[in-house]
């Protein structure tokens, strides 16, 4: 399905629609009202070769917006108005075009073009953020010549790079159909009385990316959530835990039913030797207790000792690293993934307050076979879907029957 909203670069998603058509695909077009200021109805339906409904009350014995949002393979936006992104943040179905993106359970793939203090507002900023951080693929403007005689970054990208970017988002689509995949996500906290805890800063953003993007490509997900604030992921089977302890046992308990395991949560590595019962209290000679740590299971060393020799589940860690005097935090990883001996580590550096608590991130994916891709500046859910289709291609095997 393409969407057209109203702006000047409406006329280029002419030029989208041919890249599709003339690659066999079937392109139903919907336009928004205003949409139709710029291209009018005739040139949609004779391009795509397809009836055009632009109100959710045209056509209602077909319920359209529920058939287009249900059969669409992708949903692809050309251009994408501040205004359109502003109400698909907000969920409002108040047109045919927005109420179809709301039933389509496709990925979603939006080219905003607008000028450039519309795109750098920080309600833009705001509302892109939230779509990309639900799994919307939101491509990046081009800077060069607006509207008018004005240049900035605002403008569509080229026609032919949209075709191919929907192309290869069709082509991942279904990879994961079928496929089981259990994802960790969060902080553990280990408790050292009932109202304190040793805890870290993971903020589960990382994990409900994987999970998002597994769900549009058509896996069943399972993610292991430690301690995570954010709105659970759409599609997706939560199982809460709290201490290093709950997410060794759910994760050893889930991984023989799955396909791939991705630990991307940071379980905590140690634990006080014994928690408190009552809380504990300053004593009143300034004495502080000492406080005891033990060591807590490596939980993804135990699921590579689990799988043994089989082939599945495909298991992936992450690498939080900072670098240090003996080695830089690619050294760190490579002798990570050597020690824990899973299929996939990624590296993250987490110096001067990257990775933590945002959207976007920095990283280097190591495959056991010894390549090494570096994903740079990459919004979370970009690197999830580089992230799958690494898993994807060493889930080389059809989809293993599951009792
Ligand atoms: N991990 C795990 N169990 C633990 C600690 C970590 O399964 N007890 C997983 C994380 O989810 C991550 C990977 O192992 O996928 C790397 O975690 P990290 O804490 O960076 O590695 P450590 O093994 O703790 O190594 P080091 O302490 O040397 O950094």
């Amino acid at each position: 399905m393409l969407g057209v909203s109203g702006g000047v670069a409406a006329y280029k998603a002419c030029e989208v629609l041919r890249g599709l058509t003339e690659t066999g695909h079937d392109v139903r077009v919907v336009p928004t009202r205003s949409a139709l200021q710029f291209v009018g109805r005739a040139t949609w339906e004779a391009l795509s070769g397809q009836p055009v409904t632009v109100e959710v009350f045209d056509d209602v014995h077909e319920v359209a917006h529920v058939a287009l949002g249900r059969s669409a393979d992708l949903v692809l936006i050309v251009p994408a108005t501040a205004d359109l992104l502003a109400r698909m943040a907000h969920g409002r179905a108040d047109d045919l075009l927005t109420a179809t993106v709301l039933t389509a359970r496709c990925p979603v793939l939006v080219a905003p073009a607008m000028h450039t203090e519309m795109w750098e507002h920080p309600a833009t900023r705001d509302n892109v953020a939230v779509l990309r951080a639900r799994g919307t693929v939101v491509i990046e403007p081009d800077t060069g010549r607006l509207t008018g005689t004005d240049s900035g970054k605002g403008r569509l990208p080229d026609p032919a790079g949209i075709v191919q970017i929907a192309r290869a988002a069709l082509a991942a689509k279904s990879e994961l159909h079928g496929r089981r995949v259990l994802v960790s996500a969060g902080g553990t906290r280990e408790p050292l009385d009932p109202v304190r805890f040793l805890g870290n800063r993971s903020s589960g953003r990382m994990g409900y990316a994987l999970a998002t993007t597994a769900v549009a490509r058509g896996a069943e997900v399972t993610v292991l959530a430690a301690n995570v604030s954010l709105p659970a992921p759409a599609g997706v089977r939560v199982v809460h835990v709290e201490t290093t302890a709950d997410l060794h046992r759910a994760a050893l308990a889930e991984a023989p039913g799955a396909d791939a395991v991705v630990m991307a949560a940071a379980p905590a590595d140690f634990r006080p030797a014994g928690a408190a019962a009552h809380k504990i209290k300053k004593s009143s000679d300034g004495a502080v207790a000492p406080l005891e740590l033990v060591q807590n299971p490596d939980i993804l060393a135990d699921l590579v000792c689990q799988r043994g020799e089989a082939a599945a589940p495909v298991l992936v860690g992450f690498a939080a690293e900072t670098g240090d005097d003996a080695g830089d935090v690619l050294a760190h990883a490579r002798a990570k993934l050597a020690r824990k001996g899973c299929d996939l580590l990624v590296a993250n550096d987490v110096g001067a307050g990257r990775v933590f608590d945002r959207d976007d991130t920095d990283a280097t994916v190591l495959e056991r076979t010894g390549a090494e891709h570096p994903v740079r500046a990459a919004a979370k859910t970009e690197l999830a879907a580089f992230l799958w289709d690494l898993v994807a291609k060493h889930l080389a095997e059809p989809p293993r029957q599951h009792g």
